[in-house]
């Protein structure tokens, strides 16, 4: 069994981010620039934006917050989003989910500027990505990608089978990992809360993602022996022998699947990295745009 190194990797394509940034300075450009609008206080929600805003500034990009009060309205939270697709200082910007319940979440990422959508959830973005154009891609099943490509993992002609099917994670990684390239190409099934036997589809996969957001939901008795099994999941379970009073798992049950591995990602240091150096990869992709380089 071998570790796939997501923080290893993460951090290899930061330093290409920033000697790109750097070098685009030297040349007179300006820094690129992301935005996040935060709604209410939601812990994983202000981990995420702590971490995104620390690394887009480890790279040498500009990071802006817009911070609200859970009971903003709808109509508020369209005009800031109005006045973002209209910053010309703005490169890209992410509206972090969840939202409070009185929100139309669909309405809400529907007004984003498609060229402008780093988190790739817009439809078109979405929808480019179904039709193998370019296109934003979400970064969680972006920076798997680029984790599978960059540790050798082969995935052409081989068995994926992709656990959860939400628009941020399974949806889009089933489709990536379909396309025709030769970094993808793999045969995909989704599985979901209505599959018949999850546990023997999941048995036949070469490459097995989990993400569907449940603590250690797959077992050994699921996975191939061989099988590459990447872990989306990231849950805070109590542990009273940690000073911080909880540890991090995955949607695997890790002791137990990892000895019957060719390869698995850990969790802390798998996908997790791997989400934020894919947004500023995006963010990379929106300036680049947007100023027309490269
Ligand atoms: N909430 C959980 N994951 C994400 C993400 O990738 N982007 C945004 N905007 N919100 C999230």
């Amino acid at each position: 069994m071998r570790l796939i190194d997501g923080k290893t990797i993460s951090d290899a394509i930061k330093k290409e981010i920033a000697a790109e940034v750097a070098s685009l300075m030297d040349k007179g450009h300006r820094p690129p620039h992301m935005a996040a609008i935060l709604v209410g206080h939601d812990g994983a929600s202000e981990t995420y934006i702590a971490s995104k805003e620390k690394n887009c500034r480890a790279v040498g990009m500009t990071s802006s917050l817009y911070r609200y009060e859970e009971n903003i309205s709808e109509k508020e939270l369209l005009e800031v989003i109005s006045f973002l697709n209209d910053d010309e200082e703005v490169d890209g910007f992410i509206v972090q989910l969840p939202l409070p319940r009185h929100m139309d979440v669909d309405r809400i990422i529907a007004a984003v500027d498609p060229d402008k959508d780093i988190d790739g959830f817009h439809p078109v973005n979405m929808g480019r990505l179904a039709l193998g154009e370019d296109a934003f891609v979400p970064a969680t099943p972006c920076g798997i990608m680029e984790l599978l490509k960059r540790d050798g993992i082969e995935t052409s002609g081989k068995k994926c089978v992709v656990l959860g099917r939400s628009n941020i994670v399974g949806t889009p990684m089933a489709l990536l990992m379909s396309r025709n390239n030769p970094h993808a190409n793999a045969t995909v099934t989704i599985c979901h809360s209505k599959t018949a036997d999850l546990a023997a589809e999941a048995r036949q996969a070469d490459i097995l993602v989990a993400a569907l957001g449940k603590p250690g939901f797959v077992t050994a008795d699921m996975v191939k022996d061989g099988a590459v099994v990447v872990d989306v999941g990231i849950h805070r379970i109590a542990d009273s022998t940690k000073q911080s009073g909880f540890r991090l798992v995955g949607d695997v049950d890790f002791e137990k699947v990892a000895p019957k591995c060719a390869a698995i990602t850990p969790v802390p240091g798998g996908v997790g990295p791997m989400t934020i150096a894919a947004l500023l990869m995006n963010t990379m992709k929106a300036y680049k745009k947007k100023e027309k380089i490269g």
